[in-house]
């Protein structure tokens, strides 16, 4: 994770939040190659999961809810974590976190010192709305962005016509202020999710319980990811969420352990239940095909964090490896190993010299590439140390651009896996590009 850490920071992928003054707690930053690993990974789900389903829409809901929508969540009540301090070295800790000899002996795991009595702890973080710091004008930055699609359910019903079984996607912000936030980017205070919720008639939740796990498992297939680095871990009736009738997590094996990635819940009629007793509105479905028979559906839930599939695919892609590619024995690489569908730049574009027209062609090939791929262009140093660079940034392709392209319009074309190089019209370099991006098999 040390690695990953400082590799993400030198390149520019994630930057602790705030690092002039100390830096800020379960905060970070996304740098020029982070935010673009972010967008390529909320795309990858965000086609995933609408434009590929006739039956999914998406939505973007408000951060800022009405705070009796965290009441009737179930938020208020129960989203705790049970804290204990260390009176001695004022280190805090989650009590289901530390040995249970340690938790039963209030001895510090860290110094051996007294521990406070178990608290519970609402991981919501609260604010003000309005300049009178009083109760009524208490808010609460969501801690999931789930429930923004439950309050929502009947409008998109209504303006979109939706008939169940359907379900409706965000993407957004979501806000825990979490007791231990370490391991990089993996557990923060501020994060974001990429949520589906799928409205199904009673009765066939179970179906689509498992079919809705199977489309998530086949998702990170697709991407590439190392499959023998996932598992599923079903929740034990003490792991299960105040909502939840069964859930899933796929868990991914991160230089940490193994660790939730994702969730697939069943969260029955509890949210949409609990919604229209709190505001009083009628939330049940009505189903014109069927004698206008009214139920409250049930919800299957998809629930990935985008922050933390991030430091999944960067640590699914690293990888240091020994190379000869200029017959030198001890030539050691950084790369990433990206599927070409996520990587930051999908071709970097590189004249062999500066001088002699070189730069000029290559600024043109990299123009007409802009079009349709995320480019860069890098003219400093050796060629060798130029792909060190690209390959250290997961970047999929490079070309470049030598006195034989002024000749006869061919370009080199580099590839990042295998660093094999082959010949190609500079005017086909576009096409080539799309079908090695279509047909790309992950080789390591
Ligand atoms: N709506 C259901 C829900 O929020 P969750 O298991 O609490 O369920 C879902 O969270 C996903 O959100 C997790 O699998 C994880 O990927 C991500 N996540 C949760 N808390 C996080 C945090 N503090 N930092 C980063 N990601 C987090």
């Amino acid at each position: 994770m040390e690695k990953i850490t400082s590799l993400a920071k030198r390149r520019g992928f994630v930057y602790q939040s705030s690092e002039i003054y100390g830096g800020q707690n379960g905060a970070w930053d996304y740098g020029p190659l982070g935010v673009e690993l972010k967008n390529r990974i909320a795309g990858a789900w965000w086609k995933e999961m609408t434009r590929l389903h006739d039956n999914i829409v998406g939505l973007d809901a408000a951060i800022l809810m009405h705070p009796r929508t965290w009441e009737a969540s179930g938020h208020v009540e129960n989203f705790t974590d049970p804290l204990v301090d260390c009176k001695k070295c004022k280190s805090r800790f989650r009590a289901d976190q530390i040995p249970q000899e340690n938790l039963a002996a209030k001895k510090c795991p860290d110094c051996g010192g007294e521990l406070t009595d178990t608290r519970k702890f609402n991981l919501m973080f609260k604010t003000h709305i309005g300049p009178a710091e009083d109760t009524a004008s208490i808010i609460y930055l969501r801690p999931e962005t789930a429930q923004g699609i439950y309050v929502n359910y009947k409008n998109i019903i209504q303006s979109n016509r939706m008939k169940i079984p359907f379900g409706i996607a965000q993407i957004g912000k979501a806000f825990r202020n979490e007791i231990v936030t370490k391991n990089f980017i993996f557990r923060t205070c501020e994060f974001e999710q990429m949520e589906m919720q799928y409205f199904v008639k009673p009765g066939t939740d179970e179906e689509w319980f498992t079919e809705w796990r199977k489309q998530r498992w086949a998702y990170y297939e697709k991407l590439g990811i190392k499959m023998d680095h996932l598992r599923w871990h079903q929740h034990g009736p003490d792991e299960l969420a105040h909502y939840a009738k069964d859930a899933y997590d796929i868990e991914y094996l991160f230089p940490m352990g193994w660790r939730e990635l994702e969730g697939v819940h069943n969260r029955t009629d509890y949210d949409l239940g609990r919604h229209t007793q709190f505001s009083g509105k009628d939330l049940q479905y009505i189903d014109q095909d069927n004698n206008n028979e009214r139920y409250i559906p049930y919800i299957i839930e998809t629930s990935a964090g985008l922050t933390r599939n991030l430091l999944m695919v960067l640590c699914d892609a690293y990888d240091e490896e020994q190379v000869a590619e200029k017959g030198n024995d001890d030539d050691w690489r950084t790369v990433l190993r990206f599927h070409p569908d996520l990587a930051p730049v999908t071709v970097a574009i590189l004249p062999l010299m500066k001088k002699d027209g070189l730069a000029e062609l290559a600024q043109d090939i990299r123009k007409e590439l802009k079009e349709d791929y995320a480019t860069d262009y890098d003219q400093a140093g050796a060629i060798g140390r130029r792909y060190r660079r690209q390959d250290e940034a997961g970047t999929p392709f490079c070309v470049t651009v030598d006195y034989q392209s002024k000749e006869d319009g061919t370009v080199t074309l580099r590839f990042r896996d295998s660093m094999e190089q082959v010949r190609v019209p500079k005017a086909e370099l576009s096409a080539r590009i799309r079908s090695e991006i279509k047909t790309y098999k992950r080789i390591k």
